[in-house]
C-alpha cells in the first residue's frame, strides 16, 4: 500500500500543502510545534475517519476557517483510491471515495491500512484494560470492517441498556424490556469475543517472535485474551446478564460483557503492566506494533503504511537498527526534530510553520 499524494487545505496549521511521499522511508523533520504530528494525523484521519489525538474532530479545522479538506491518493496492488474528507463547522464530516459519498464511517475502514506508533502508545502496555480494548477494536476494525459494524451495534445496545437501567428507577414497568437488551448484548457480544479470541491468538504468535528478535531471545512475550465472560457463547452470556441484572439495576450500569474484556500482556508469565521495567515496556510495545504490521500484511496481502511519530529517539541503537531492517519494504513516515538519524536512503521533508519544503533534500 502506497500513499502517492496527500493534500491539505485549512487542516490544523496547514493553510494549503501538498505532500508527495515516496516508497520506503520518508523522514519528516522540523522543530517542535511546526506541524509534523498534524501531517500524520491527516493520514490517520483518512484511515479511520477520526483523529488519533482528539475526539473533538472539529479541532482539526484551521483556526478561523469554515472547513478543512483532506485529499489522499493511494495505490494498492490491485486497486487505487482517491479519498476526499471534508470537515465543516456547520455540516460536520463528509467523506467521498473515488467520487462516491460514503455515508457510513464503517465503509472507510480498511480502504487504507496504517499503523501508527507514537510515545503515547506505551499506554497499550502500561495503562488499564480500556487502552488494550481500544487497540483490539482498532486493529480488528481496519482488517475486518464487519467487526466495526458489530462493535457499533454493541456500543449502541450497551448505551440503550444503561439508559434503561437508569429509567427503571422512576418507571419500574420498563423493566419488562430489559431481556430484549440482554438478548442483543449476548448475541453481539459473543460475536465480538470470537473475533477477539482469534485475533489475540495470532497477535501472540507474532508478538512473541518479534519480541524474541528485538530482545535477543531472552524473554517470552505472551498476549492472552481474557474475556469478561469465560464461556463466551450467546446463551452463557445471556445467563450472565440475567444473573447480574439486580446488581446492574442497583449500580445503573452494565457490569458484565464484552466491554469489560481484557487482553493481558505478560513477560515470562508476569504482567508487564505491573512488573515490567521501562525498557521492557518499550520493547514490548515495539514488538506489538511490528506485529500489527505483520498481521495486516497477513490479512490483506499488503504492508500497511507505517507512521513513527517521535519514537526513534526513544529507542536504543539495537532496536533502531532492528526496526530499520524490518521496515524496508514498508512505506514509512517518520518524524524527528533532528537529523541525528540521518538515514542516507530516506527521502527528507522539512516542515516549518505548516509548510513543507523538500527542496533541501
Ligand atoms: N486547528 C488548528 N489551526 C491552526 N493551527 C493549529 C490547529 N491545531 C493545532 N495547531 C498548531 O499546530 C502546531 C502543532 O503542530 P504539531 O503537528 O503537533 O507539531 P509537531 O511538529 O511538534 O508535531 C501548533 O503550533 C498549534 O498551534
Ligand atoms: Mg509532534
Amino acid at each position: 500500500m502506497l500513499i502517492k499524494k496527500l493534500e491539505l487545505t485549512n487542516f490544523r496549521n496547514y493553510a494549503h500543502c501538498v505532500f508527495l511521499p515516496e516508497k520506503g522511508i520518508n523522514l519528516i523533520v522540523g522543530e517542535n510545534a511546526q506541524g509534523k504530528t498534524n501531517l500524520l494525523e491527516a493520514v490517520f484521519f483518512c484511515c479511520f475517519g477520526r483523529s488519533h489525538r482528539t475526539s473533538r474532530e472539529k479541532e482539526m479545522i484551521a483556526y478561523d476557517a469554515p472547513n478543512a479538506l483532506v485529499r489522499l491518493s493511494c495505490e494498492r496492488t490491485e486497486t487505487a483510491h482517491d479519498l476526499f474528507l471534508r470537515l465543516s463547522h456547520v455540516e460536520g464530516r463528509r467523506i467521498k471515495c473515488d467520487g462516491q459519498p460514503l455515508p457510513r464511517i464503517g465503509e472507510l475502514m480498511g480502504l487504507i491500512n496504517c499503523v501508527l506508533f507514537a510515545p503515547e502508545h506505551l499506554s497499550i502496555v502500561k495503562d488499564g484494560p480500556a487502552e488494550r480494548r481500544r487497540f483490539l477494536d482498532m486493529e480488528l476494525s481496519q482488517t475486518h470492517p464487519a467487526y466495526f459494524f458489530l462493535l457499533q451495534q454493541y456500543m449502541r445496545a450497551l448505551r440503550q441498556r444503561n439508559i434503561l437501567l437508569k429509567s427503571i428507577r422512576e418507571h419500574p414497568e420498563m423493566k419488562a424490556t430489559l431481556p430484549v437488551w440482554n438478548e442483543q448484548l449476548a448475541s453481539l457480544g459473543s460475536k465480538l469475543m470470537r473475533y477477539r479470541e482469534a485475533f489475540c491468538a495470532r497477535l501472540s504468535r507474532l508478538a512473541s517472535q518479534n519480541h524474541r528478535e528485538i530482545s535477543g531471545g531472552r524473554e517470552d512475550l505472551l498476549v492472552s485474551y481474557r474475556p469478561d465472560c469465560p464461556a463466551f457463547d450467546q446463551d452463557e452470556l445471556f445467563k450472565i446478564l440475567e444473573s447480574t441484572q439486580a446488581e446492574d439495576l442497583r449500580r445503573m450500569t452494565t457490569t458484565r460483557g464484552a466491554h469489560r474484556d481484557e487482553m493481558a500482556l505478560t513477560l515470562d508469565g508476569r504482567e508487564i503492566r505491573a512488573f515490567g521495567s521501562q525498557g521492557q515496556q518499550r520493547t514490548a510495545a515495539l514488538a506489538i506494533k511490528l506485529s500489527e504490521l505483520d498481521l495486516i500484511r497477513e490479512e490483506t496481502g499488503e504492508w500497511p503504511i507505517l507512521m513513527l511519530d517521535d519514537v526513534m529517539s526513544e529507542l536504543d541503537e539495537r532496536r533502531q537498527t532492528y526496526l530499520l531492517e524490518r521496515i524496508l519494504p514498508v512505506q514509512t513516515l517518520v518524524t524527528s526534530t533532528s537529523f541525528a538519524q540521518s538515514w542516507p536512503s530516506a527521502r527528507k521533508f522539512f516542515i516549518k510553520g505548516g509548510a513543507i519544503d523538500d527542496s533541501r533534500a
